[in-house]
Protein backbone atom coordinates (compact mmCIF):
# COMPACT_ATOMS: atom_id res chain seq x y z
CA UNK A 1 0.00 0.00 0.00
CA UNK A 2 2.64 2.11 0.86
CA UNK A 3 3.85 3.14 -2.93
CA UNK A 4 6.76 5.87 -3.03
CA UNK A 5 3.54 8.44 -4.37
CA UNK A 6 2.34 7.85 -0.64
CA UNK A 7 5.17 8.20 0.58
CA UNK A 8 5.92 11.57 -1.35
CA UNK A 9 2.08 12.63 -0.24
CA UNK A 10 2.30 11.89 3.45
CA UNK A 11 5.64 13.74 3.54
CA UNK A 12 4.17 16.72 1.95
CA UNK A 13 1.23 16.71 4.36
CA UNK A 14 3.60 16.42 7.16
CA UNK A 15 5.57 19.49 5.54
CA UNK A 16 2.32 21.03 5.25
CA UNK A 17 1.47 21.15 8.63
CA UNK A 18 4.76 22.72 9.89
CA UNK A 19 3.38 26.25 9.62
CA UNK A 20 0.58 25.06 11.26
CA UNK A 21 3.22 23.46 14.36
CA UNK A 22 5.03 26.79 14.10
CA UNK A 23 2.31 28.83 14.43
CA UNK A 24 0.95 27.17 17.36
CA UNK A 25 4.01 27.19 19.33
CA UNK A 26 4.59 31.18 18.57
CA UNK A 27 0.61 31.57 20.39
CA UNK A 28 2.22 29.13 22.62
CA UNK A 29 -1.11 27.35 22.71
CA UNK A 30 -0.86 24.49 25.14
CA UNK A 31 -3.80 22.16 23.92
CA UNK A 32 -2.18 22.52 20.25
CA UNK A 33 -1.17 18.45 19.23
CA UNK A 34 1.82 17.23 17.24
CA UNK A 35 -0.55 16.12 14.06
CA UNK A 36 1.21 12.45 14.80
CA UNK A 37 -0.90 11.91 18.50
CA UNK A 38 -2.84 9.18 16.15
CA UNK A 39 -0.94 8.32 13.82
CA UNK A 40 3.08 7.79 13.59
CA UNK A 41 3.13 7.94 9.72
CA UNK A 42 7.15 7.39 9.62
CA UNK A 43 7.02 4.53 11.43
CA UNK A 44 5.23 1.99 9.07
CA UNK A 45 8.60 2.85 6.36
CA UNK A 46 10.78 1.25 8.58
CA UNK A 47 8.52 -1.54 9.86
CA UNK A 48 5.60 -2.64 7.38
CA UNK A 49 4.95 -5.69 9.45
CA UNK A 50 3.14 -2.86 12.20
CA UNK A 51 2.31 -4.86 15.41
CA UNK A 52 -0.43 -3.92 17.36
CA UNK A 53 1.34 -3.31 20.23
CA UNK A 54 2.34 0.81 20.45
CA UNK A 55 0.46 3.30 21.08
CA UNK A 56 -0.22 4.38 17.53
CA UNK A 57 -3.52 3.18 15.44
CA UNK A 58 -3.30 2.01 11.95
CA UNK A 59 -3.52 4.42 9.58
CA UNK A 60 -4.12 3.91 5.42
CA UNK A 61 -3.06 6.82 3.22
CA UNK A 62 -5.76 5.76 0.00
CA UNK A 63 -5.24 7.55 -2.86
CA UNK A 64 -8.33 7.33 -4.30
CA UNK A 65 -8.91 9.94 -6.43
CA UNK A 66 -5.42 10.97 -8.71
CA UNK A 67 -6.50 14.90 -8.37
CA UNK A 68 -7.52 15.22 -4.72
CA UNK A 69 -5.56 14.75 -1.46
CA UNK A 70 -4.89 11.73 -0.13
CA UNK A 71 -7.60 10.21 2.21
CA UNK A 72 -6.30 9.03 5.48
CA UNK A 73 -8.35 6.19 7.71
CA UNK A 74 -7.52 5.56 10.92
CA UNK A 75 -8.61 2.20 12.69
CA UNK A 76 -8.21 2.29 16.50
CA UNK A 77 -10.11 -0.58 17.73
CA UNK A 78 -9.18 -1.80 20.50
CA UNK A 79 -6.19 0.16 20.90
CA UNK A 80 -7.07 0.61 24.93
CA UNK A 81 -7.63 4.67 24.57
CA UNK A 82 -9.39 5.89 27.90
CA UNK A 83 -10.18 9.68 28.70
CA UNK A 84 -6.51 10.71 29.61
CA UNK A 85 -5.00 10.08 25.81
CA UNK A 86 -6.31 12.92 25.05
CA UNK A 87 -5.03 16.38 25.66
CA UNK A 88 -7.40 19.11 24.98
CA UNK A 89 -8.84 18.67 21.80
CA UNK A 90 -7.45 16.19 19.28
CA UNK A 91 -6.16 17.65 15.36
CA UNK A 92 -7.16 14.82 12.93
CA UNK A 93 -4.55 14.56 10.48
CA UNK A 94 -5.32 16.26 6.99
CA UNK A 95 -7.29 14.66 4.50
CA UNK A 96 -9.00 12.58 7.28
CA UNK A 97 -12.11 10.91 6.26
CA UNK A 98 -12.62 7.88 8.50
CA UNK A 99 -11.98 7.34 12.36
CA UNK A 100 -12.87 4.10 13.86
CA UNK A 101 -12.63 4.20 17.46
CA UNK A 102 -14.59 1.72 18.48
CA UNK A 103 -14.34 -0.52 21.62
CA UNK A 104 -11.79 1.13 23.23
CA UNK A 105 -12.32 3.06 26.79
CA UNK A 106 -13.74 6.04 26.83
CA UNK A 107 -15.83 7.79 28.82
CA UNK A 108 -16.57 10.96 27.77
CA UNK A 109 -16.49 11.84 23.85
CA UNK A 110 -13.39 13.67 22.55
CA UNK A 111 -12.97 16.62 21.24
CA UNK A 112 -12.29 16.45 17.29
CA UNK A 113 -10.98 18.73 15.04
CA UNK A 114 -11.03 17.87 11.32
CA UNK A 115 -13.06 19.46 9.12
CA UNK A 116 -13.19 16.55 6.08
CA UNK A 117 -13.62 13.89 8.65
CA UNK A 118 -17.00 11.68 7.23
CA UNK A 119 -17.53 8.40 9.31
CA UNK A 120 -16.59 8.59 13.15
CA UNK A 121 -17.26 5.24 14.94
CA UNK A 122 -17.58 5.73 18.75
CA UNK A 123 -19.11 2.24 19.47
CA UNK A 124 -18.50 -0.39 22.34
CA UNK A 125 -16.86 2.72 24.56
CA UNK A 126 -18.60 3.34 28.51
CA UNK A 127 -19.55 6.70 27.13
CA UNK A 128 -21.49 8.06 29.52
CA UNK A 129 -22.18 11.57 28.02
CA UNK A 130 -22.39 13.73 25.22
CA UNK A 131 -20.89 17.15 26.23
CA UNK A 132 -22.36 20.25 24.84
CA UNK A 133 -21.36 21.16 21.18
CA UNK A 134 -18.48 18.61 21.04
CA UNK A 135 -19.07 17.67 17.36
CA UNK A 136 -18.67 21.41 16.24
CA UNK A 137 -15.54 20.86 14.36
CA UNK A 138 -16.69 18.13 12.82
CA UNK A 139 -18.95 20.07 10.34
CA UNK A 140 -18.60 17.34 7.31
CA UNK A 141 -19.38 14.11 9.56
CA UNK A 142 -21.89 12.28 7.72
CA UNK A 143 -22.39 8.80 9.73
CA UNK A 144 -21.81 9.08 13.52
CA UNK A 145 -21.79 5.48 15.21
CA UNK A 146 -22.29 5.79 19.39
CA UNK A 147 -24.17 2.64 19.85
CA UNK A 148 -23.17 0.24 22.94
CA UNK A 149 -22.24 2.68 25.39
CA UNK A 150 -24.24 3.91 28.61
CA UNK A 151 -25.82 7.25 27.20
CA UNK A 152 -28.51 8.28 29.22
CA UNK A 153 -29.41 11.70 28.11
CA UNK A 154 -29.08 13.63 24.93
CA UNK A 155 -28.94 17.52 25.86
CA UNK A 156 -30.44 19.86 23.08
CA UNK A 157 -27.02 21.04 21.94
CA UNK A 158 -25.04 17.92 22.27
CA UNK A 159 -25.13 17.57 18.27
CA UNK A 160 -24.72 20.87 17.37
CA UNK A 161 -22.75 21.12 14.56
CA UNK A 162 -23.68 18.26 12.54
CA UNK A 163 -25.47 19.57 9.89
CA UNK A 164 -24.45 17.32 7.18
CA UNK A 165 -24.85 14.09 8.91
CA UNK A 166 -27.11 11.39 7.30
CA UNK A 167 -26.93 8.59 9.80
CA UNK A 168 -26.70 8.58 13.73
CA UNK A 169 -26.69 5.52 15.01
CA UNK A 170 -27.49 5.50 19.17
CA UNK A 171 -28.90 1.99 19.91
CA UNK A 172 -28.00 -0.20 22.44
CA UNK A 173 -27.66 2.74 25.15
CA UNK A 174 -29.64 3.56 28.35
CA UNK A 175 -31.05 6.98 26.63
CA UNK A 176 -34.10 7.99 28.65
CA UNK A 177 -34.49 11.37 27.93
CA UNK A 178 -34.22 13.36 25.20
CA UNK A 179 -34.46 17.03 25.56
CA UNK A 180 -36.32 19.21 23.38
CA UNK A 181 -35.15 20.15 19.36
CA UNK A 182 -32.03 17.81 20.00
CA UNK A 183 -32.31 16.78 16.88
CA UNK A 184 -32.75 20.03 15.38
CA UNK A 185 -29.32 21.03 13.85
CA UNK A 186 -29.22 17.68 12.15
CA UNK A 187 -31.12 18.91 8.70
CA UNK A 188 -29.78 16.28 6.85
CA UNK A 189 -30.44 13.43 8.62
CA UNK A 190 -32.00 10.20 6.86
CA UNK A 191 -31.54 7.37 9.31
CA UNK A 192 -32.16 7.35 13.08
CA UNK A 193 -31.46 4.79 15.27
CA UNK A 194 -32.54 4.39 18.92
CA UNK A 195 -33.31 0.68 19.21
CA UNK A 196 -32.57 -0.55 22.18
CA UNK A 197 -33.12 2.20 25.21
CA UNK A 198 -35.08 2.65 27.64
CA UNK A 199 -37.33 5.31 25.77
CA UNK A 200 -40.71 3.88 27.40
CA UNK A 201 -41.52 6.86 30.21
CA UNK A 202 -40.46 9.13 27.84
CA UNK A 203 -43.12 8.81 24.92
CA UNK A 204 -45.46 7.49 27.43
CA UNK A 205 -46.61 11.22 27.72
CA UNK A 206 -49.66 12.78 26.13
CA UNK A 207 -47.51 14.41 22.92
CA UNK A 208 -45.50 11.21 21.72
CA UNK A 209 -44.96 13.28 18.86
CA UNK A 210 -41.38 12.03 17.88
CA UNK A 211 -40.92 15.28 15.14
CA UNK A 212 -41.81 17.56 17.17
CA UNK A 213 -40.41 17.19 20.23
CA UNK A 214 -37.09 16.17 19.22
CA UNK A 215 -37.30 18.54 16.60
CA UNK A 216 -36.06 15.65 13.79
CA UNK A 217 -36.59 16.68 10.22
CA UNK A 218 -39.09 15.58 8.68
CA UNK A 219 -36.63 14.63 5.69
CA UNK A 220 -36.12 11.35 7.85
CA UNK A 221 -36.20 8.18 6.23
CA UNK A 222 -35.76 5.69 8.50
CA UNK A 223 -36.35 5.47 12.00
CA UNK A 224 -35.29 2.18 13.74
CA UNK A 225 -37.31 2.43 17.48
CA UNK A 226 -37.18 -1.80 17.98
CA UNK A 227 -36.49 -2.97 21.73
CA UNK A 228 -37.08 0.37 23.60
CA UNK A 229 -40.28 -0.40 25.75
CA UNK A 230 -42.58 1.91 23.89
CA UNK A 231 -46.29 1.72 24.33
CA UNK A 232 -47.26 4.32 21.94
CA UNK A 233 -45.54 6.40 19.65
CA UNK A 234 -46.82 9.14 16.82
CA UNK A 235 -45.13 9.60 13.77
CA UNK A 236 -48.20 11.05 11.76
CA UNK A 237 -45.41 14.28 11.14
CA UNK A 238 -42.85 11.71 9.45
CA UNK A 239 -43.96 12.96 5.77
CA UNK A 240 -40.65 11.57 4.16
CA UNK A 241 -40.32 8.52 6.53
CA UNK A 242 -39.92 5.02 4.49
CA UNK A 243 -39.10 2.65 6.72
CA UNK A 244 -40.00 2.32 10.45
CA UNK A 245 -38.88 -0.34 13.31
CA UNK A 246 -41.01 -0.83 15.85
CA UNK A 247 -40.47 -4.23 17.05
CA UNK A 248 -40.50 -5.85 20.27
CA UNK A 249 -41.82 -2.44 22.29
CA UNK A 250 -45.02 -2.96 24.04
CA UNK A 251 -47.16 -1.25 21.04
CA UNK A 252 -51.12 -2.29 20.93
CA UNK A 253 -52.41 -0.65 17.75
CA UNK A 254 -51.34 1.95 15.80
CA UNK A 255 -52.93 4.34 14.48
CA UNK A 256 -50.51 7.33 13.74
CA UNK A 257 -48.11 6.28 10.79
CA UNK A 258 -47.02 8.35 8.02
CA UNK A 259 -48.88 8.06 4.59
CA UNK A 260 -45.85 6.85 2.63
CA UNK A 261 -44.39 4.27 4.60
CA UNK A 262 -43.67 1.44 2.78
CA UNK A 263 -41.87 -0.68 5.47
CA UNK A 264 -42.87 -1.49 8.55
CA UNK A 265 -42.10 -4.01 11.06
CA UNK A 266 -43.71 -4.67 13.90
CA UNK A 267 -42.00 -7.99 15.12
CA UNK A 268 -42.80 -8.92 18.79
CA UNK A 269 -45.17 -6.64 19.69
CA UNK A 270 -48.16 -8.32 21.55
CA UNK A 271 -51.00 -7.78 19.09
CA UNK A 272 -53.71 -10.11 19.63
CA UNK A 273 -55.20 -9.98 16.66
CA UNK A 274 -55.03 -7.81 13.38
CA UNK A 275 -58.90 -6.34 13.79
CA UNK A 276 -60.21 -4.65 10.47
CA UNK A 277 -58.14 -2.02 9.06
CA UNK A 278 -55.44 -2.19 11.73
CA UNK A 279 -53.29 0.17 9.05
CA UNK A 280 -55.15 2.41 7.50
CA UNK A 281 -54.26 4.40 5.00
CA UNK A 282 -50.88 3.09 4.47
CA UNK A 283 -51.15 3.24 0.57
CA UNK A 284 -47.57 2.65 -0.24
CA UNK A 285 -46.80 0.08 1.83
CA UNK A 286 -44.56 -3.10 0.40
CA UNK A 287 -42.82 -4.85 3.44
CA UNK A 288 -45.14 -5.81 6.41
CA UNK A 289 -42.92 -8.12 9.15
CA UNK A 290 -44.91 -9.44 11.90
CA UNK A 291 -42.85 -12.30 13.23
CA UNK A 292 -42.30 -14.00 16.39
CA UNK A 293 -45.64 -12.08 17.61
CA UNK A 294 -46.34 -14.11 20.86
CA UNK A 295 -49.83 -13.83 21.36
CA UNK A 296 -51.07 -13.06 17.79
CA UNK A 297 -54.11 -15.39 17.24
CA UNK A 298 -56.24 -14.20 14.49
CA UNK A 299 -55.85 -12.11 11.54
CA UNK A 300 -59.46 -10.67 11.07
CA UNK A 301 -61.77 -9.58 7.91
CA UNK A 302 -60.40 -6.45 6.43
CA UNK A 303 -57.46 -6.29 8.66
CA UNK A 304 -55.61 -6.05 5.11
CA UNK A 305 -57.42 -4.00 3.40
CA UNK A 306 -56.27 -0.81 1.99
CA UNK A 307 -52.80 -1.55 1.26
CA UNK A 308 -52.76 -1.70 -2.43
CA UNK A 309 -48.69 -2.00 -2.65
CA UNK A 310 -48.67 -4.84 0.12
CA UNK A 311 -46.09 -7.26 -1.85
CA UNK A 312 -44.51 -8.97 0.86
CA UNK A 313 -45.89 -10.18 4.30
CA UNK A 314 -43.82 -12.20 6.93
CA UNK A 315 -45.72 -13.43 9.99
CA UNK A 316 -42.71 -16.00 10.60
CA UNK A 317 -42.06 -17.65 14.18
CA UNK A 318 -45.75 -16.09 15.54
CA UNK A 319 -46.60 -19.43 16.73
CA UNK A 320 -49.80 -18.82 18.26
CA UNK A 321 -51.47 -17.72 14.84
CA UNK A 322 -53.85 -20.10 13.50
CA UNK A 323 -56.57 -18.48 11.75
CA UNK A 324 -56.28 -16.09 8.83
CA UNK A 325 -60.06 -14.89 7.55
CA UNK A 326 -60.82 -15.48 4.10
CA UNK A 327 -61.78 -12.01 3.75
CA UNK A 328 -58.09 -10.58 5.30
CA UNK A 329 -58.40 -8.04 2.36
CA UNK A 330 -61.90 -7.60 1.88
CA UNK A 331 -64.78 -9.03 -0.16
CA UNK A 332 -64.15 -6.96 -3.08
CA UNK A 333 -60.80 -8.94 -3.63
CA UNK A 334 -62.85 -12.27 -2.83
CA UNK A 335 -65.09 -11.12 -5.65
CA UNK A 336 -62.27 -10.54 -8.14
CA UNK A 337 -63.52 -6.98 -8.33
CA UNK A 338 -59.91 -5.60 -6.96
CA UNK A 339 -56.63 -7.49 -7.29
CA UNK A 340 -53.65 -7.34 -4.45
CA UNK A 341 -49.90 -7.28 -5.06
CA UNK A 342 -49.15 -9.89 -2.61
CA UNK A 343 -46.19 -11.78 -4.05
CA UNK A 344 -44.31 -13.58 -0.98
CA UNK A 345 -46.68 -14.76 2.25
CA UNK A 346 -44.32 -16.08 4.82
CA UNK A 347 -46.11 -18.36 7.42
CA UNK A 348 -43.33 -20.36 8.55
CA UNK A 349 -43.56 -21.86 11.91
CA UNK A 350 -47.38 -20.17 12.87
CA UNK A 351 -49.87 -22.79 13.60
CA UNK A 352 -51.56 -22.42 10.36
CA UNK A 353 -53.35 -25.40 9.56
CA UNK A 354 -55.29 -24.93 6.47
CA UNK A 355 -56.17 -22.07 4.22
CA UNK A 356 -59.43 -21.20 3.11
CA UNK A 357 -60.26 -21.17 -0.81
CA UNK A 358 -61.39 -17.79 -1.00
CA UNK A 359 -58.01 -16.74 -0.81
CA UNK A 360 -57.58 -17.37 -3.92
CA UNK A 361 -58.43 -14.33 -5.57
CA UNK A 362 -56.16 -12.88 -3.07
CA UNK A 363 -53.21 -15.47 -4.15
CA UNK A 364 -53.37 -14.88 -7.73
CA UNK A 365 -50.27 -12.67 -7.72
CA UNK A 366 -48.35 -15.03 -5.18
CA UNK A 367 -45.07 -16.03 -6.04
CA UNK A 368 -43.87 -17.80 -3.04
CA UNK A 369 -45.38 -19.66 0.34
CA UNK A 370 -43.66 -20.41 2.87
CA UNK A 371 -45.32 -22.52 5.44
CA UNK A 372 -42.68 -24.90 6.35
CA UNK A 373 -43.28 -26.03 9.97
CA UNK A 374 -47.01 -25.47 10.60
CA UNK A 375 -48.80 -28.22 11.11
CA UNK A 376 -50.69 -28.17 7.46
CA UNK A 377 -53.47 -30.17 6.97
CA UNK A 378 -53.07 -31.17 3.39
CA UNK A 379 -57.00 -32.64 2.15
CA UNK A 380 -59.44 -31.22 -0.54
CA UNK A 381 -59.84 -27.75 1.12
CA UNK A 382 -56.18 -26.91 0.40
CA UNK A 383 -56.46 -28.33 -2.94
CA UNK A 384 -57.40 -24.64 -4.89
CA UNK A 385 -53.38 -23.96 -3.34
CA UNK A 386 -51.81 -26.68 -5.26
CA UNK A 387 -53.50 -25.82 -8.19
CA UNK A 388 -52.35 -22.38 -8.65
CA UNK A 389 -49.96 -22.07 -11.17
CA UNK A 390 -47.65 -19.74 -10.42
CA UNK A 391 -47.18 -20.50 -6.77
CA UNK A 392 -44.22 -22.43 -5.20
CA UNK A 393 -45.43 -23.72 -2.03
CA UNK A 394 -42.40 -24.53 0.77
CA UNK A 395 -43.23 -26.81 3.66
CA UNK A 396 -44.61 -30.38 4.58
CA UNK A 397 -48.17 -31.54 5.31
CA UNK A 398 -49.02 -33.02 8.91
CA UNK A 399 -52.02 -34.26 7.98
CA UNK A 400 -53.38 -36.75 6.73
CA UNK A 401 -51.30 -39.51 7.81
CA UNK A 402 -50.61 -40.92 4.78
CA UNK A 403 -48.98 -37.81 3.40
CA UNK A 404 -47.29 -36.58 6.65
CA UNK A 405 -44.28 -35.47 6.04
CA UNK A 406 -44.42 -35.22 2.10
CA UNK A 407 -43.38 -31.99 0.56
CA UNK A 408 -46.19 -29.75 -0.63
CA UNK A 409 -44.69 -29.38 -4.42
CA UNK A 410 -44.33 -33.31 -4.56
CA UNK A 411 -48.01 -34.20 -4.05
CA UNK A 412 -50.30 -34.05 -6.68
CA UNK A 413 -53.24 -32.43 -6.84
CA UNK A 414 -55.51 -35.51 -6.78
CA UNK A 415 -54.18 -36.79 -3.10
CA UNK A 416 -55.65 -33.73 -1.76
CA UNK A 417 -58.76 -35.47 -0.28
CA UNK A 418 -60.85 -35.35 2.44
CA UNK A 419 -62.55 -38.48 4.19
CA UNK A 420 -64.66 -38.37 6.98
CA UNK A 421 -63.02 -38.00 10.43
CA UNK A 422 -61.66 -41.60 11.04
CA UNK A 423 -60.85 -41.28 14.79
CA UNK A 424 -61.34 -45.05 16.45
CA UNK A 425 -64.03 -43.84 18.62
CA UNK A 426 -66.25 -42.80 15.50
CA UNK A 427 -65.27 -46.07 14.25
CA UNK A 428 -66.29 -48.44 17.40
CA UNK A 429 -69.65 -46.06 17.38
CA UNK A 430 -70.45 -47.32 14.03
CA UNK A 431 -69.63 -51.38 13.96
CA UNK A 432 -71.67 -51.23 17.45
CA UNK A 433 -74.52 -49.50 15.32
CA UNK A 434 -74.29 -51.75 12.32
CA UNK A 435 -74.43 -54.41 15.25
CA UNK A 436 -77.17 -53.26 16.86
CA UNK A 437 -79.34 -52.60 13.20
CA UNK A 438 -78.34 -55.80 11.93
CA UNK A 439 -80.16 -57.49 15.42
CA UNK A 440 -83.08 -55.17 15.16
CA UNK A 441 -83.69 -56.02 11.71
CA UNK A 442 -83.31 -59.69 12.24
CA UNK A 443 -85.81 -59.62 15.16
CA UNK A 444 -87.96 -57.88 13.27
CA UNK A 445 -87.79 -60.69 10.75
CA UNK A 446 -88.25 -63.29 12.92
CA UNK A 447 -91.16 -61.90 14.41
CA UNK A 448 -92.73 -60.77 11.32
CA UNK A 449 -92.27 -64.05 9.85
CA UNK A 450 -94.30 -66.02 13.49
CA UNK A 451 -96.43 -63.09 12.90
CA UNK A 452 -97.74 -64.51 9.10
CA UNK A 453 -97.46 -68.58 9.14
CA UNK A 454 -100.45 -70.14 9.88
CA UNK A 455 -101.46 -71.77 13.61
CA UNK A 456 -101.37 -75.41 13.68
CA UNK A 457 -105.10 -76.23 15.31
CA UNK A 458 -104.05 -78.02 18.37
CA UNK A 459 -106.83 -78.95 20.79
CA UNK A 460 -106.14 -79.31 24.11
CA UNK A 461 -108.23 -81.06 26.82
CA UNK A 462 -107.41 -81.59 30.27
CA UNK A 463 -106.63 -85.53 30.76
CA UNK A 464 -109.11 -86.72 33.21
CA UNK A 465 -110.74 -90.02 34.58
CA UNK A 466 -113.65 -89.89 31.84
CA UNK A 467 -111.43 -88.49 29.10
CA UNK A 468 -111.16 -90.77 25.73
CA UNK A 469 -107.52 -90.45 26.54
CA UNK A 470 -107.08 -91.41 29.90
CA UNK A 471 -104.67 -93.80 30.96
CA UNK A 472 -105.59 -97.21 29.85
CA UNK A 473 -104.00 -99.79 32.02
CA UNK A 474 -103.72 -103.20 30.70
CA UNK A 475 -103.24 -105.92 32.93
CA UNK A 476 -101.10 -108.75 31.30
CA UNK A 477 -103.06 -111.44 33.32
CA UNK A 478 -106.25 -109.85 31.73
CA UNK A 479 -105.75 -110.22 28.62
CA UNK A 480 -107.51 -113.55 27.93
CA UNK A 481 -110.59 -112.08 29.27
CA UNK A 482 -110.43 -109.57 26.31
C1 LIG B 1 -14.10 24.98 16.00
O1 LIG B 1 -15.09 25.65 15.26
C2 LIG B 1 -15.35 26.95 15.72
C3 LIG B 1 -16.43 27.54 14.88
O2 LIG B 1 -17.33 26.57 14.47
C4 LIG B 1 -14.11 27.79 15.66
O3 LIG B 1 -14.36 29.07 16.21
C5 LIG B 1 -13.01 27.13 16.44
O4 LIG B 1 -11.81 27.80 16.28
C6 LIG B 1 -12.81 25.71 15.96
N1 LIG B 1 -11.82 25.07 16.78
C7 LIG B 1 -10.71 24.57 16.28
C8 LIG B 1 -9.78 23.95 17.25
O5 LIG B 1 -10.46 24.58 15.10
C1 LIG C 1 -29.32 -3.86 24.41
O1 LIG C 1 -28.30 -3.04 24.89
C2 LIG C 1 -27.51 -3.60 25.90
C3 LIG C 1 -26.50 -2.58 26.33
O2 LIG C 1 -27.14 -1.41 26.67
C4 LIG C 1 -26.83 -4.86 25.40
O3 LIG C 1 -26.10 -5.46 26.43
C5 LIG C 1 -27.86 -5.82 24.90
O4 LIG C 1 -27.24 -6.95 24.33
C6 LIG C 1 -28.74 -5.16 23.85
N1 LIG C 1 -29.81 -6.06 23.49
C7 LIG C 1 -30.05 -6.41 22.23
C8 LIG C 1 -31.16 -7.34 22.02
O5 LIG C 1 -29.39 -5.98 21.31
C1 LIG D 1 -47.57 4.79 30.38
O1 LIG D 1 -48.70 5.40 30.94
C2 LIG D 1 -49.66 4.49 31.42
C3 LIG D 1 -50.81 5.30 31.98
O2 LIG D 1 -50.84 6.55 31.43
C4 LIG D 1 -49.05 3.61 32.50
O3 LIG D 1 -49.99 2.67 32.91
C5 LIG D 1 -47.84 2.89 31.92
O4 LIG D 1 -47.20 2.14 32.93
C6 LIG D 1 -46.86 3.90 31.39
N1 LIG D 1 -45.76 3.21 30.76
C7 LIG D 1 -44.51 3.54 30.98
C8 LIG D 1 -43.48 2.77 30.22
O5 LIG D 1 -44.20 4.43 31.73
C1 LIG E 1 -41.10 -1.12 30.51
O1 LIG E 1 -42.07 -0.26 31.07
C2 LIG E 1 -42.79 -0.83 32.13
C3 LIG E 1 -43.87 0.14 32.55
O2 LIG E 1 -43.34 1.35 32.93
C4 LIG E 1 -41.84 -1.14 33.26
O3 LIG E 1 -42.54 -1.74 34.33
C5 LIG E 1 -40.77 -2.09 32.76
O4 LIG E 1 -39.82 -2.31 33.77
C6 LIG E 1 -40.08 -1.52 31.56
N1 LIG E 1 -39.19 -2.52 31.02
C7 LIG E 1 -37.93 -2.25 30.72
C8 LIG E 1 -37.15 -3.39 30.16
O5 LIG E 1 -37.45 -1.17 30.88
C1 LIG F 1 -49.08 -18.48 22.91
O1 LIG F 1 -49.94 -17.85 23.81
C2 LIG F 1 -49.87 -18.32 25.15
C3 LIG F 1 -50.84 -17.54 25.99
O2 LIG F 1 -51.95 -17.18 25.31
C4 LIG F 1 -48.49 -18.13 25.70
O3 LIG F 1 -48.40 -18.70 26.99
C5 LIG F 1 -47.49 -18.82 24.79
O4 LIG F 1 -46.19 -18.54 25.25
C6 LIG F 1 -47.64 -18.30 23.38
N1 LIG F 1 -46.75 -19.03 22.51
C7 LIG F 1 -45.65 -18.49 22.03
C8 LIG F 1 -44.84 -19.35 21.13
O5 LIG F 1 -45.33 -17.36 22.27
C1 LIG G 1 -60.44 -11.91 -12.26
O1 LIG G 1 -60.63 -10.77 -13.05
C2 LIG G 1 -59.70 -10.61 -14.12
C3 LIG G 1 -60.03 -9.34 -14.86
O2 LIG G 1 -60.52 -8.38 -14.00
C4 LIG G 1 -59.77 -11.81 -15.06
O3 LIG G 1 -58.79 -11.68 -16.05
C5 LIG G 1 -59.54 -13.07 -14.27
O4 LIG G 1 -59.72 -14.19 -15.10
C6 LIG G 1 -60.51 -13.16 -13.11
N1 LIG G 1 -60.18 -14.33 -12.33
C7 LIG G 1 -61.07 -15.26 -12.07
C8 LIG G 1 -60.58 -16.45 -11.34
O5 LIG G 1 -62.22 -15.18 -12.38
C1 LIG H 1 -50.87 -8.18 -9.59
O1 LIG H 1 -50.08 -7.06 -9.31
C2 LIG H 1 -50.15 -6.06 -10.29
C3 LIG H 1 -49.23 -4.96 -9.86
O2 LIG H 1 -48.18 -5.44 -9.11
C4 LIG H 1 -51.56 -5.54 -10.42
O3 LIG H 1 -51.61 -4.61 -11.46
C5 LIG H 1 -52.47 -6.67 -10.73
O4 LIG H 1 -53.79 -6.21 -10.69
C6 LIG H 1 -52.32 -7.77 -9.71
N1 LIG H 1 -53.10 -8.90 -10.08
C7 LIG H 1 -54.10 -9.34 -9.37
C8 LIG H 1 -54.80 -10.53 -9.87
O5 LIG H 1 -54.42 -8.85 -8.34
C1 LIG I 1 -64.42 -20.28 3.48
O1 LIG I 1 -64.93 -19.02 3.84
C2 LIG I 1 -66.25 -18.81 3.43
C3 LIG I 1 -66.60 -17.39 3.76
O2 LIG I 1 -66.38 -17.12 5.10
C4 LIG I 1 -67.15 -19.80 4.14
O3 LIG I 1 -68.48 -19.61 3.71
C5 LIG I 1 -66.68 -21.20 3.81
O4 LIG I 1 -67.44 -22.13 4.55
C6 LIG I 1 -65.24 -21.38 4.13
N1 LIG I 1 -64.80 -22.65 3.67
C7 LIG I 1 -64.25 -23.55 4.45
C8 LIG I 1 -63.85 -24.82 3.82
O5 LIG I 1 -64.08 -23.34 5.64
Amino acid sequence: MWTKVNLLLVLLMIVGTVPVLLRAQEDAEPATQPVSHLCHFEKPLQDPTDSDTDQYCDCDVHNSQPWGLPEVHINCQRHRIGDDFWHGYEQLPQGTIRLDLSRNALTAVPVLVGSGLRYLQLSMNQITTIPDKVFANLSALLELDLSGNRIETIGTDALAGLAMIKLIDLSDNQISTIEVNAFSPLIHLERLVLSNNSLGAFFNRTDSDLYLRLGVTTRLNVLELERCNISDINLASGVGLERALLGHNRLQQLSRLPKQLSYLDLSGTPIRNLPAKFLPNLLHLEKLFLQDMPILYTIDEYALYGLPRLTLLNLQGSRNLSTIHPYVFGQNVVRNETGTALKQLILKGTNIRTLNSSLQMAFENLTLLDIRGAPLRCDCELRWLRDLPNLKVIGSCFKPSALRGKMYGTIDSHQFQCRAEQSWVYIVFNVVLVIVLLVLVAVGIFLIIRAIRPKPHIQMRKVGATSPYARVTIEPNQAEVL
